[in-house]
């Protein structure tokens, strides 16, 4: 099932703010309807946001918008992960050749999940038979149009033969590790265990994780930008020598810049103040909620693309 598509000219965006409980689409028919599944989370991760982005783009295509102006409009609905951006301006560049916006978003659908194949390809070659692998946040095919970038590599170590098994972080405040990662490798089969994030640090300590393998929503000079909790997690691994790896398309890279003038995106307070539906701080309490970390290079075993796995940058 794949986490967007396209039917009678709307884009179909599998709602992600509601599973693992319900599985609905969301049906998206202006470009703002998928600014707003972008910002609410229906929609999200970095490949996933891009396309659904590339998408909006036909949509207002077809209604006869100004594409130049929807591209503000529609880059302005999340900072952090480059591939909104590198999406939009494709689509842009691709109309200026004379093709339609349409074209290069189904382009872009179809790439995805052969860039992400090839990108699982290279990156069982780190992962042996027997491994246990601590993901966080979801970097798989729910955070891309399929198949997935961290838990690419971790379906494409399995559909070679080997044992693997995973330990997702449940990543608070929106729980993408529990909610998502956990359900998409129930779906597989894959053996997966959840912890609590502050939990990833004990389990090294105690040898239970052999490799780490999470997303990327950006890398740039000097690191990359990935789901708050990722720092914390990069630095346990660098103590307890275990190997870190940021799986990430070359879409996702930024290589003009430094990582740290990523815009960081601050999310709504109520992320952190309710556990669901549940209020889990007292009326007045002060919120900071920042949605995503910076990892270091010298924190970063490989980065795994779908060129190869390559030294940070
Ligand atoms: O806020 P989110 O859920 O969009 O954050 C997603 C992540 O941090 C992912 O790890 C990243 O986008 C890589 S997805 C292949």
């Amino acid at each position: 099932m794949k986490t967007l598509y396209w039917k009678d000219n709307h884009l179909f965006i599998r709602d992600q703010t509601k599973l693992p409980a319900e599985v609905t689409y969301f049906e998206c028919e202006t470009y703002q309807d998928v600014i707003h599944t972008i910002k609410t989370l229906m929609v999200r991760g970095a490949p996933a946001i891009g396309v659904a982005a590339a998408f909006g783009m036909a949509l207002a295509e077809l209604a006869g918008e100004d594409l130049e102006k929807v591209a503000e409009e529609i880059k302005a609905a999340r900072p952090t992960a480059v591939n909104l951006f590198w999406a939009v301006d494709r689509v842009l560049d691709a109309k200026s050749k004379g093709k339609s916006a349409l074209d290069e978003a189904l382009l872009m659908f179809d790439e995805d999940i052969q860039t992400n194949k090839t990108l699982g390809k290279y990156g069982a070659q780190v992962v042996e038979d027997g491994d246990t692998i601590l993901t966080h946040c979801n970097a798989g095919a729910l955070a891309c149009v399929d198949y997935g970038t961290a838990l690419g590599v971790i379906r494409a170590a399995v559909e070679e033969g080997k044992n693997i098994s995973v330990v997702c972080d449940e990543t608070r405040p929106v729980c993408q590790g529990a909610r998502l990662s956990v359900f998409e490798m129930q779906e597989e089969g894959i053996p997966v265990k959840l912890i609590v994030d502050s939990a990833a640090g004990r389990l090294m300590q105690e040898g239970k994780i052999d490799k780490v393998i999470v997303g990327a929503d950006r890398v740039a000079r000097g690191g990359a930008a990935n789901k708050i909790g990722s720092l914390m997690v990069a630095l346990a691994a660098k103590r307890f020598n275990v190997p870190f790896y940021v799986a990430a398309p070359k879409s996702t890279f930024d290589e003009g810049i430094s990582i740290y003038d990523v815009e960081i995106e601050e999310r709504d307070p109520d992320e952190v103040l309710y556990f669901g539906d549940c209020r889990v701080a007292p009326e007045g309490t002060e919120v900071e909620n920042p949605a995503f970390d910076i990892i270091p290079s010298d924190l970063i075993t490989g980065i795994i693309t779908e060129d190869g796995i390559l030294d940070p940058i």
